[in-house]
């Protein structure tokens, strides 16, 4: 597990607080930067993007890895080893569902460290502890 007060962590959050402030959520006012760290040392920020059909809003931690995957640094090889999750308020904001699940696609060998900022405070988790007996690639293509 990296520390929050990693030299690196510090990297994603500053790299997740700049995407946050670009964050577009007319709808909800609610900012979310999200930054993943790969196995080659890259990282790569996202916002969340919402949209006049609420139900096509993506979040920030999924716009921040399908970045590195555009980019060719998450793959089938390359890792996904940590993520930060940055918003303005008191209160923490974990990884929704959907994006626990979209992060397991990327980790599955590497269990990633999650850290999770608020204005004021931090957390940290495995996603293992976040999303237990995970469903993945082992499941469908076998080993
Ligand atoms: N949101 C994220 O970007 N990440 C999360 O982990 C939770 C929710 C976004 C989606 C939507 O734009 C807004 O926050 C309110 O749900």
């Amino acid at each position: 597990m990296m520390k929050l007060d990693d030299p690196v962590v510090n990297q994603m959050r500053d790299a997740a607080s700049a995407a946050m402030n670009n964050a577009y959520c007319r709808y909800s006012k609610f900012r979310v930067g999200a930054a993943v760290l790969t196995s080659d040392g890259e990282i790569f920020a996202g916002c969340n993007v919402e949209n006049a059909s609420y139900g096509l809003t993506i979040c920030a931690e999924r716009n921040a890895i399908f970045q590195a995957v555009a980019k060719g640094a998450l793959s089938k090889t390359l890792q996904l080893k940590a993520l930060v999750v940055v918003t303005p308020t008191e209160k923490l904001t974990p990884p929704c569902g959907a994006c626990r699940q979209v992060i397991y696609e990327f980790c599955e060998e590497a269990d990633a460290d999650i850290f999770i900022f608020g204005a004021n405070n931090a957390d940290s988790f495995k996603l293992s502890v976040l999303l237990p007996d995970a469903f993945g690639p082992k499941d469908v293509l076998g080993q």
